[in-house]
């Protein structure tokens, strides 16, 4: 049976790599039909929105899509570019991958951290000897994807019945000495629903693929409603359901000094919206970075697979693409995992493993260049080169 995945390009390099992943996908032997849906900064400017209501609407017919990536800019830039029959017509700019997450509640954000034997972009310290390591990292990060402090609940001069609520917390008694406009408060909110939706998937994430240990990357020391319920919850879920499976629990800030020590020591790490946005750029970081960086949003019913990099929307100029296609292509392998194709998304990872442990093709960040159209006569790979050599690579696993 041949399935329907919305395809949403966006802008910039969204635009290249999609139909790279689209190639990929189609030598591994998965049948499937691309519907094209718009999203982005093309669509604020000419309909003053980024997430148009047809797009929404292929999403809930087709419920899988791909994502590349989109451009945002600050809401008085965004004013300056919309088209000028839209201006003074009340159109705000949101970002539509926010936007997205919210309408589908898309709440689970998976982040899978794995380093490539033989990526010049891996992580590597000082042994003991004053030896070389290069420890493989392999960690997977959940992160909460819709709540804490990217609710949006949030006031600059807070309005009148806001002030006198918080006036109720006596922890809030020396900021009554301040002007109530000199007032920014964000709120940071964690429901007990979605923080079990969170922690369940991971551990059943651990369970069915054999790792150990759970890591709830928090605050709890400090913040301690919104990351003690969440470390609470998860010694209650551990000790009940996965007893198999060690909870443990690391500070955010900790986390980044030990992730640059011993990264290899982490398995599942779960965390708030916030934490698990850069925890998981952290961990990105070890194992080649935006190249690599791959994303699933996961919902009840929907479910988008993106790269964690952005529209680079210099690189979408160059005349030959020399954007990692990788990110993309892992990306897509998630997809792939998620509707039960494990098998083709175990070949695209192995292909990538396979070009980059051989060492031939390398676009320009795995080997350090600044990006630029010359890199291509210093021996960095296009981006259509690197799909290339990872189909050929699928037909010998
Ligand atoms: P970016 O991720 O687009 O690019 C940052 C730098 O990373 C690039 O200049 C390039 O050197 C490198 N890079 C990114 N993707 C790469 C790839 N596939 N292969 C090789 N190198 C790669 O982030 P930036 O420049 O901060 O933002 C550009 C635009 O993208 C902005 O409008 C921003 O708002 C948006 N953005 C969108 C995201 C999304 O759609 N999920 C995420 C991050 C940023
Ligand atoms: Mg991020």
């Amino acid at each position: 049976m041949s399935r329907t995945i919305v395809a949403m390009p966006g802008d910039g390099i969204g635009k290249i790599v999609i139909p790279e992943a689209i190639k990929l996908l189609e030598a591994v032997g998965f049948e499937a039909d691309y519907v094209h849906a718009d999203i982005g900064w093309e669509f604020w400017c000419k309909e003053g929105n980024p997430l148009p209501d047809r797009t929404l609407q292929l999403l809930e017919k087709y419920k899988i899509a791909l994502f590349g990536a989109i451009t945002s800019k600050p809401k008085d830039k965004a004013a300056l570019e919309i088209d000028p029959r839209l201006k003074d017509n009340g159109f705000v700019y949101y970002s539509p991958i926010v936007g997205l997450r919210q309408h589908f509640n898309l709440d689970i954000s998976i982040r899978p951290c794995r380093s490539f034997k033989g990526n010049p972009l891996n992580f590597i310290r000082r042994g003991k000897q004053n030896d070389v390591e290069e420890p493989m990292v392999d960690a997977v990060i959940f992160r909460q994807n819709t709540e804490g402090l990217y609710s949006g609940v949030e006031w600059t001069d807070p309005p009148d019945q806001v002030y006198e609520a918080l006036k109720t917390h006596k922890k809030f008694t020396p900021y009554t000495r301040v002007p109530k406009q000199d007032l920014a408060i964000s709120v940071r909110i964690f429901t007990r629903q979605a923080v079990e939706r969170i922690l369940q998937a991971a551990f059943n994430y651990a369970k069915k693929h054999g790792y150990k240990s759970v890591t709830i990357c928090e605050k709890p020391n400090v913040i301690r409603e919104t990351s003690g319920m969440m470390n609470t919850m998860a010694q209650q879920i551990g000790r009940e359901k996965f007893p198999d499976i060690a909870v443990k629990s690391t500070n955010i800030d900790a986390q980044m000094m030990w992730l640059t020590k011993n990264p290899e020591i982490y398995e599942v790490i779960v965390a708030g919206n916030m934490f698990g946005d850069i925890v998981s750029d952290g961990f990105a970081g070890l194992v080649g970075g935006l190249g690599f960086a791959c994303s699933a949003n996961i919902g009840e019913e929907v479910a988008i697979f993106e790269p964690t990099h952005g529209s680079a929307p210099k690189y979408a100029e160059y005349p030959v693409s020399i954007v990692n296609p990788c990110a993309m292509f892992l990306s897509s392998a998630m997809m792939l995992d998620h509707i039960g194709e494990n098998e083709k998304a175990e070949k695209i990872r192995q292909a990538v493993a396979k070009v980059v442990g051989e060492g031939k093709i390398r676009t320009y960040d795995m080997m350090k260049l600044s990006g630029s159209p010359q890199v291509i006569q210093q021996g960095a790979a296009t981006t259509s080169e690197m799909t290339d050599a990872v189909i050929n690579a699928t037909k010998e696993i």
